[in-house]
Order: structure tokens, then C-alpha cells, then sequence
């Protein structure tokens, strides 16, 4: 896409990557690049040949966070209202296909954020996460307060926040923030096949599980429950859900029609 500055897309199969590409802010979120990072993945969650999608970066880093050359210079006012903050949480909140994050490198700030709002997180042995806005004279504004807490717990996120230390891919993984730790350059295969598996599976289904999953951190337990047991009883309504079973019983590999 000629109108791409600040990323790099690609398909491969039914998996679409998104690459954030402004190596020399070290992938700073810049308003453009949030733009067009948002602009292709409402694009891919519209393609109906994608089945998942994954956002990375390059080796050195996957996103250093806010652009602080660009932020420096908004007032309260301008911070205010030009919110793109608030444009790239709610926006990927809305995006029903799952998405991968692919991080190795820096991870910092928006960038750690980013990350998170990611549904799963593949990190190279080199990563580094952390949210040092405290540093800056600022805190974190893009859910790193809400989401660090719910992914690693208070003690871990509040000492994270308030001293700014960084975490290893390894410790990362211990906590609970990264699904799997690989080898560099064996993270974003890796992601590639998971997201091709992922990608394979009835595309209701999965947006429908990826449903369920976020809601868990929206409500409680009983209506947690409830709200799954509707959508598990929904997915009996899909072609897919008779085909799933009956190929079970027919001890036959399932042809999903995505419906
Ligand atoms: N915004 C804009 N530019 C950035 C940037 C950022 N967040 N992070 C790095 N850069 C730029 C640097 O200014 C530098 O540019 P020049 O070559 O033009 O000087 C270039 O990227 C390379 O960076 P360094 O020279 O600093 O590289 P390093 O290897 O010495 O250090 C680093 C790497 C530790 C990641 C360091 O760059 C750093 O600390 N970056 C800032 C990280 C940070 O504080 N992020 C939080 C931002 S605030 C935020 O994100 C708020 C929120 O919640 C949304």
C-alpha cells in the first residue's frame, strides 16, 4: 500500500502482518502511524480471506511508545482533544479477528501497551517490556494502569509503574503478560504458524471465543458465566458448529464454511 509511511503490511495464507516501521523513532507512536496502523487492521478484520492478524516491529523494537517529540509540544487542551490515545484503545477493542503481537526489542510505554492490547504475545529471548512514563513526568495513558495490573497483579504492575524498571522477555512470561518466549529470529514464525492454526478454525467461533475471553475482565463471575453460556449456546446456531461435531462422530477432518 503506496499510502503506507509508518507501517508495512502483508498476507501470508489467511494471516495478515502488520509491521510497525519508523526505525528510527524506534517505532514511536506517532498520530500518523496510529493511523495507519489502525486503518489496516479495520481493513483486515474486514477481509474475509484473514483469519488473524499480527502486529511486530524489528528486532531492536517492537514499539518505544508515545512519540515524545510529537507530545512534548500539546497543551492540556491539544492533548485533550487531538486523543488518539483513546482512537487506538477503543479502535483495537473493536476489532473482532485475534491478534497477535509479536515483540522483539523494546516494548515501552504505548509501546508495552500496545502489546497488551494485543490477544496473545509471542516475545523474542530480547525483549524488554516496561512502562517507564514515570520517568517522563507522566504515567502511563494508554491502559498500561489498567491492563499491567489484570495481566502480572498489583505487586508486579505497581512496582513496574512507580520505579519505571524494565522486565525481561523471561520474567514477562513468568508473570503472565507473553504466552510463549523463542529464540529471536524463531518468534515471528512461530506466531505466524499459531496464528495460521488460529486461522484455520471456524471464523465465528474464534471471534465469538476471543468475545468471551475479553468479557471476563468486563464482568463478574455469575455474569461472566452467563454471558459465556449464551454465546456457547449461540455457536450451536452456526453450519459450522454442525459441521465441527459431525465430523467428530464422521472421525473426518471439518470443512468450515465460516458461517
Ligand atoms: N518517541 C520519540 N522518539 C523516540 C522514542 C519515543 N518514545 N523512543 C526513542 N526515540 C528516538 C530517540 O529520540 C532517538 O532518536 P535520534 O536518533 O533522532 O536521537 C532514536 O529513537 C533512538 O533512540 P535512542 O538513541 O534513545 O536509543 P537507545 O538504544 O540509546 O535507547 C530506549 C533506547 C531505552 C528505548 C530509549 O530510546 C528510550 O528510553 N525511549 C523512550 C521510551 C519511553 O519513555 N517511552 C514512553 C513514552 S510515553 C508513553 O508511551 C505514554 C503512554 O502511555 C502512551
Amino acid at each position: 500500500n503506496t499510502g503506507q509511511q509508518n507501517i508495512l503490511t502483508e498476507k501470508q495464507g489467511n494471516v495478515a502482518i502488520v509491521t510497525l516501521n519508523r526505525p528510527k523513532a524506534l517505532n514511536a507512536l506517532s498520530g500518523a502511524l496510529i493511523q495507519e496502523l489502525l486503518q489496516a487492521l479495520k481493513a483486515f478484520d474486514k477481509d474475509d480471506d484473514v483469519g488473524a492478524i499480527i502486529i511486530t516491529g524489528n528486532e531492536r523494537a517492537f514499539c518505544a511508545g508515545a512519540d515524545i517529540a510529537e507530545q512534548k509540544a500539546l497543551s492540556f487542551t491539544q492533548a485533550y482533544n487531538t486523543d488518539y490515545l483513546r482512537d487506538i484503545v477503543d479502535s483495537i477493542l473493536a476489532i473482532h479477528k485475534p491478534i497477535i503481537g509479536v515483540v522483539n526489542g523494546y516494548a515501552l510505554g504505548g509501546g508495552c501497551e500496545l502489546a497488551m492490547m494485543c490477544d496473545i504475545v509471542y516475545a523474542g529471548e530480547k525483549a524488554v517490556f516496561g512502562q517507564p512514563e514515570i520517568k517522563l513526568g507522566t504515567i502511563p495513558g494508554a491502559g498500561g494502569t489498567q491492563r499491567l495490573i489484570r495481566a502480572i497483579g498489583k505487586a508486579k504492575a505497581m512496582h513496574m509503574i512507580l520505579t519505571g524498571e524494565n522486565m525481561s522477555a523471561t520474567e514477562a512470561e513468568k508473570a503472565g503478560l507473553v504466552a510463549k518466549v523463542l529464540p529471536v529470529n524463531e518468534v515471528l514464525p512461530a506466531a505466524i504458524k499459531a496464528a495460521t492454526t488460529i486461522a484455520g478454525y471456524s471464523r465465528p467461533v474464534v471471534a465469538i471465543a476471543k468475545e468471551a475471553v475479553n468479557e471476563a475482565e468486563e464482568l463478574g463471575l455469575r455474569n461472566g458465566l452467563h454471558f459465556e453460556r449464551r454465546l456457547y449456546h449461540s455457536t450451536f446456531a452456526l453450519s459450522d458448529h454442525q459441521e465441527g461435531f459431525g465430523a467428530f462422530l464422521e472421525k473426518r477432518q471439518p470443512q468450515w464454511k465460516h458461517v
